[in-house]
């Protein structure tokens, strides 16, 4: 009789998974908040709003109830007009927030160096028509912030970010978050900094502030007489009390993630054909995402080949983010600003995202690591 085949692991690997608080903290609390029978627009909400802004070093911080909210609410009250600069290599919740605004999405090509939008490509995309930048932050890599910010005032564009993966992540020393017209990070369960749900926009900019907060209202300030038309987007208390106790672990959890992420690399550069997104050294990735690009006649076989025989050893892998965002079905009649997007098409072709999250342990990073290693030589 045939022998069944032997996964490397018995139970599978998640490729993420949230690591949370100690639920004995949260347990009082929640108590006390549900007995106040005040579940949302309180006090909870407010002193995460101050709690975030504290860490992150910015005049003000709008929780809502997603990232994508954030996106959509700041193009609205920046009435943008027009085109939208952005990437293609990107989850497709960026161009969402684009279309959902009725502006047009110009996607355009990443470095391929840091999988980042192309300061140099946004630079050429620039119409008459255009009205914004929304870079972002890809798998927590900061993006090239000061030539977007320097593009940005000599054509007189907005600039946003989708800063969804980035709670955490450092450019040039600085947090991630006081950096354009204002960054949107989510605070799903596959984040850093999580709130249940939720997202949260960052700015230094009030007046942006303060008409978000209306927009997370329904465009209504509370007299019910609408200046603008927003959607309801605020957060609850229950997941702002999540996202404060989420913040106190936050740097004990970036700091986990790179020391993973090290070992990630110092294993698998030995491995011939493997490359890894390229983060600037005087920057902090969060590593909301650790993806490796397979080069298939050097390692042996291609990205598809490695992602199915991973997950036949019972180790959940992920295509991020293939296919790109432009050649999406929701996406195919949108124009790009040049078709080929050549780095963009090549790199989701190739690249694949391992398991890591903050509380993984070492010995399944090495297992991981030595399955690859079996599998590049065939
Ligand atoms: C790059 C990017 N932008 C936006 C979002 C949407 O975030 P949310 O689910 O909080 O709306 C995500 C979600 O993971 C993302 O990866």
């Amino acid at each position: 009789m045939k022998k069944k085949y032997e996964p490397a692991f018995n139970k599978t690997v998640p490729i993420t998974e949230p690591t949370l608080p100690d639920p004995e903290k949260l347990i009082g609390k929640y108590k006390k908040i549900i007995t106040s029978g005040m579940l949302t627009n309180a006090s909870t909400v407010k002193k995460f709003e101050e709690n975030v802004a504290r860490y992150l070093g910015v005049k003000h911080a709008v929780a809502l109830n997603s990232c994508t909210s954030g996106l959509i609410l700041m193009m609205k009250v920046l009435e943008l007009k027009g085109e939208v600069i952005l990437p293609s290599f990107t989850f497709h919740a960026t161009a969402h927030a684009v279309v959902w605004n009725g502006l047009t999405p110009v996607f355009v090509d990443c470095d391929p160096k840091n999988y980042n939008i192309d300061p140099k490509q946004v630079e050429k995309a620039i119409t008459p028509k255009t009205s914004a930048i929304l870079a972002v932050h890809l798998f927590g890599n900061p993006a090239n912030v000061e030539a977007l910010e320097k593009i940005a005032k000599k054509h007189k564009l907005r600039l946003i970010f989708d800063a969804a993966h980035a709670f955490g992540s450092k450019y040039r020393g600085k947090h991630v978050g006081g950096f354009g017209d204002g960054e949107s990070f989510s605070l799903s369960p596959t984040k850093l900094l999580t709130a249940g749900e939720g997202g949260i926009v960052a700015t230094n900019n009030k007046a942006l502030a303060e008409k978000l907060k209306i927009a997370r209202n329904y465009g209504d300030s509370g007299n019910y007489d609408c200046e603008f038309s927003g959607f309801n987007a605020r957060m609850s208390e229950l997941n702002a009390l999540i996202g404060i106790e989420s913040l106190k672990i936050l740097e004990k959890n970036v700091k986990r993630r790179n020391k993973i992420a090290e070992l990630y690399k110092f294993k698998l550069s030995r491995m011939a054909g493997i490359e890894f997104q390229q983060i600037d050294p005087a920057n902090r990735s969060t590593f909301k995402d650790f993806s490796i690009y397979i080069d298939e006649n050097k390692f042996g076989m291609s990205r598809d080949e490695l992602y199915n025989r991973l997950l036949a050893e019972n180790i959940i892998v992920k295509k991020y983010f293939y296919p790109p965002v432009h050649k999406q079905k929701a996406f195919l009649q949108i124009r790009t600003y040049n078709d080929n997007l050549k780095n963009t098409v090549r790199i989701t072709d190739r690249v694949v995202s391992l398991p890591l999250y903050s509380h993984i342990d070492i010995k399944t990073v090495n297992k991981i690591c030595e399955v690859i290693g079996r599998l590049s030589l065939g």
